[in-house]
């Protein structure tokens, strides 16, 4: 027999709606109120998206309180330690692991379009050498609009996977040209011969005046940092792509948009502001005093790296880059840097003190990746545009899913209005 649809029951004065539930495969259910404001001439109020499902999506699934992060059904230590890259990027944008063939043709077609457009070497030029890198990237990222309009038309599938394959594969270009830009040395072209994360390492770290030779220890650490950022379900940045992709805006210029979102210290350039905190703290003795701000109502300063909205247990990201953080200093021999030590006495101060403890702040996925950035060479202003790499598929296949939904609606969002009435225009004379 037919299962009865589930319902929620909302009484507004004395009238009750029945608003259909929808069961997800996994996750909470979702009350369905795209009816609501047409039958009850109500809105629902959540400006902070704590309680609202935006979308539906089969790509990451995130369940906070047990720490669980899944892409496309797999977890993210398993995916951090047995897969790449590359091979993630495939997971995210097509929805299975790639065969042997697939990984091969995918791997191929990523890499013949590293380069960028030989002209737009001079949109770097306008900026000023000491622009944030991530205000590089978004100018830079939006001008692809610009120059590849053979993958701008959103309606044509071919066009869209073209896009896609030009983002995931221009990006660490992208990426390591701002940072060239901002230290006054030469661009570095890609080389087809290095994989996905020594090829970026190179394009950083290499000078013409000698030979690079990519560290394995670092590639592999680097292609690990990407997995863990790739994608995250419905974070801000993502929101912000999905949003912007609604009203049909090209793909780059969508992408661009998502940058932008992530920049903000709250999201994304956290992982800078944390190593910037933590070298502020510098030792373990000023912990305290940190800690205690933190928790002081009247002091805007909060743990940077610590807490999120949908974790309220550990980041499990978080605990593979920790892991990843001991293995890459030990390999270097820096394993008593000074601020891995003052992050390890923070976390464990932190997690034993009750205010943490009670409003469930753990460290994110952004509080020791800079350690191994910044042991890696980086500057801290390049932690969010390597973040703002890694994430590009997970935007991309965030919005590829959108795109292709043959329900998609311009996103508009309504509002609780708490200005000033109806009132009628005064002349100046009589103000
Ligand atoms: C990312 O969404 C994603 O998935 C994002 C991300 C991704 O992969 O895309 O995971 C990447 O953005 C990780 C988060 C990086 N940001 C930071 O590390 C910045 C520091 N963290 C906070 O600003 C905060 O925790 C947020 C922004 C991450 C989450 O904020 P919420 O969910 O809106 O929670 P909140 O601000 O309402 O905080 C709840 C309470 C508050 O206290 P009360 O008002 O209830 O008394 O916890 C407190 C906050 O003051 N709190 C903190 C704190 N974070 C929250 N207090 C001290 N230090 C902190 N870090």
């Amino acid at each position: 027999m037919a299962e009865t649809p589930k319902t929620a029951s909302l009484t507004i004065d004395g009238k009750t709606f029945e608003l259909p539930v929808l069961t997800p495969t996994l996750g909470p259910d979702v009350i369905d109120i795209r009816k609501l404001y047409a039958q009850a001439n109500v809105f629902t109020y959540d400006p902070g998206f704590t309680s609202t499902a935006a979308c539906d999506s089969a790509i990451t699934y995130i369940d906070g309180d047990a720490g669980i992060l899944l892409h496309r059904g797999y977890p993210i230590d398993q995916l951090a330690e047995k897969s790449h890259f590359l091979e993630v990027c495939f997971l995210l944008l097509y929805g299975e692991l790639p065969t042997a063939d697939q990984i091969e043709d995918f791997e191929y077609r990523v890499t013949n379009h590293t380069m960028i457009h030989e002209q737009m070497h001079n949109f770097f030029r306008g900026f000023r050498r000491d622009a944030h890198p991530m205000a590089t990237m978004v100018g830079v990222v939006g001008a692809m609009s610009a120059f590849y309009h053979d993958s701008t038309d959103i309606a044509d599938p071919w066009q869209r996977e073209v896009a896609s394959i030009r983002l995931v594969a221009k990006m660490p270009t992208i990426a390591a040209m701002a940072y060239k830009y901002s230290i006054g040395q030469p661009f570095v072209y890609p080389r087809n011969d290095l994989d996905y994360a020594s090829n970026f390492l190179r394009m950083c770290f290499s000078v013409p005046a000698e030979e690079y030779v990519v560290n394995p220890i670092l590639s592999r650490a680097m292609d690990r940092i990407f997995t863990l950022h790739a994608d995250h379900e419905q974070n801000a940045s993502t929101s912000t792509v999905r949003l912007a992709s609604s009203s049909g805006a090209n793909p780059f210029a969508c992408i661009a948009a998502g940058i932008a979102c992530l920049w903000g210290p709250a999201h994304g350039g956290a992982n800078q502001a944390c190593l910037e905190m933590l070298r502020e703290i510098g030792s373990v003795d000023r912990i305290p005093e940190f800690i205690d701000r933190a928790k002081d109502k009247n002091d805007p300063f909060r743990l940077m790296g610590f807490g999120h909205r949908v974790y309220k247990n550990f980041d499990p990201r978080a605990k593979v880059m920790k892991q990843s953080a001991d293995e890459v200093l030990e390999l270097l021999g820096i394993e008593n840097n000074p601020t891995l030590q003052v992050a390890k006495e923070l976390e464990k101060r932190a997690l034993e003190d009750p205010y943490f403890v009670e409003k469930k702040l753990y460290p994110n996925v952004d509080f020791y990746s800079g350690i191994i950035l910044d042991a890696m060479g980086f500057p801290t202003s390049m932690f969010t545009p390597i973040f703002a790499l890694a994430r590009t598929v997970g935007w991309i296949s965030q919005w590829k899913e959108q795109i292709s939904d043959p329900q998609l609606k311009i996103g508009r969002p309504r509002q609780l209005y708490q200005g000033v009435t109806q009132r009628d225009y005064i002349d100046v004379e009589n103000r």
